[in-house]
């Protein structure tokens, strides 16, 4: 499973970095907004940080707008994969840079059947936002099941990103059906990690090691 963070701070970025399990980079606008910055020159930042896929979104919502924005965006770097939200022209220009080779991440998927469109206009990931599902009382791992299930019926070679993550679960669940991808928020990062068995343990074992002489 590939881990992603799903943020535009470059601080968070490069100390997810350090822990050493960081394969990519997802932004949206709202998360750029965050940083109060000029979306071009946070994205080159990261692109200089992580040689991952990072993930660009458009603004346009028609298909000769989202294709111009994305010819633009792909001259950053290498490594930007084109974000495209899950509308009709979104999935037009998703035919079309899947076709010049370019690597698209298709967002705002909330159903099984969008899911399905995105794989079959060639989108090189899909992103189903989980916990925006399970803020409306539906269960946002359903959609990761039945994604999981209909791409394997067919072997679709998009990648499920799973997204909008809130909570260590989200990731547990998702690595259990076999998402490719987990875009985890930074403050999910640790509680991956953590436990407090661990932490009570560890302090024992330096404790009790003092009461003998080391060597
Ligand atoms: O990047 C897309 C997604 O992960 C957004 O998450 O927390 O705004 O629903 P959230």
């Amino acid at each position: 499973m590939e881990f992603f963070i799903d943020t535009a701070d470059i601080e968070e970025i490069r100390q997810a970095k350090e822990l050493g399990i960081l394969d990519g980079v997802t932004t949206n606008p709202s998360l750029m907004a965050k940083t109060g910055k000029n979306t071009r020159k946070v994205l080159e930042e990261i692109c200089a940080l992580v040689q991952g896929p990072v993930s660009a979104e458009v603004l346009a919502t028609d298909k000769e707008g989202i294709l111009k924005e994305a010819h633009e965006l792909v001259k950053i770097a290498d490594n930007i994969v084109i974000k495209v939200p899950l509308i009709s022209d979104g999935l037009k220009a998703v035919r079309v840079l899947a076709s010049e080779g370019i690597q698209t991440n298709v967002t705002l998927c909330f159903s099984a059947t969008q899911a399905l469109m995105a794989a079959k206009a060639g989108a090189t990931y899909i992103s189903p936002f989980i916990g925006r599902l399970d803020d409306l009382s539906q269960t946002g791992m359903e959609l990761i099941e039945d994604i999981v299930a209909i791409y394997q019926n067919y072997q679709f070679e998009t990648k499920i990103l799973v997204a909008s993550i809130r909570h260590p679960v989200h990731v547990k669940e998702a690595a259990i059906l076999g998402a490719d991808v987990a875009t985890i928020p930074f403050s999910v990062f640790d509680k991956l990690i953590q436990h407090p068995l661990t932490d009570s343990g560890l302090a024992k074992f330096l404790s009790d090691a003092k009461k003998i002489p080391l060597s």
